[in-house]
């Protein structure tokens, strides 16, 4: 029979590998910052129910995708969602140099990281920002944005 003085330390060892896996499945922060959205361009909308979303860029960015070169490095995009009129949360998108690098192969984004903000700015930190990537990664083709697309025909006025 195993000494208990021994059972005690693996028993110890396992519950905090479980609170670790559950950590990294639920709260993350990681390199994307809350940009200043007054330097950011609306360039589209998206209304789906009650929800309505404003997407916006930097001015760059939307130069960038409009000459069909890469988003810079440093780049924010956001999407503010609104509901009756507030802001419900921002998901926001943000690209700097060899970001893709603190993830394994199958979660990666290019160079990019995600985001979810609270209306007070502060991260959500019941989300695993996983999630996001998992989906935006079928965008591989577009920078992994999904509104990409209409940045060319934006002239001014968000497109609906
Ligand atoms: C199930 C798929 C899915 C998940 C999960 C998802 N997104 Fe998206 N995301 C979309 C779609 C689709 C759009 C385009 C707007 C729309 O249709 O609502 C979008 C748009 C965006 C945009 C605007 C730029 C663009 O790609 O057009 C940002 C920023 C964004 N998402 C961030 C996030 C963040 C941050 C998370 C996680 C907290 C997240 N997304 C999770 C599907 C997803």
């Amino acid at each position: 029979m195993k000494s208990p003085r021994l059972r005690f330390p693996l028993i110890a060892l396992a519950s905090a590998a479980v609170m670790l896996v559950g950590w990294q499945a639920l709260a993350e922060s990681n390199r994307v910052t809350f940009p200043t959205l007054e330097k950011l361009v609306h360039y589209t909308t998206v209304r789906r129910g009650n929800v309505t979303e404003h997407i916006m860029t930097t001015p760059e960015a939307i130069e960038a995708v409009k000459k069909g070169q890469p988003v810079p490095s440093g780049t924010h995009f956001v999407l503010v969602d609104y509901r009756e009129g507030e802001v419900f949360r921002y998901f926001v998108m943000e690209k700097g140099d060899g970001w893709g690098g603190d993830y394994e192969a199958a979660r990666k984004t290019g160079d990019s990281q995600f985001q979810w903000f609270k209306p007070d700015r502060i991260i959500n930190m019941s989300e695993n920002t996983a999630r996001c990537q998992s989906c935006h990664q079928s965008q591989s083709g577009s920078e992994y944005l999904y509104t990409g697309y209409r940045i060319p025909r934006f002239n001014g006025t968000p497109i609906e």
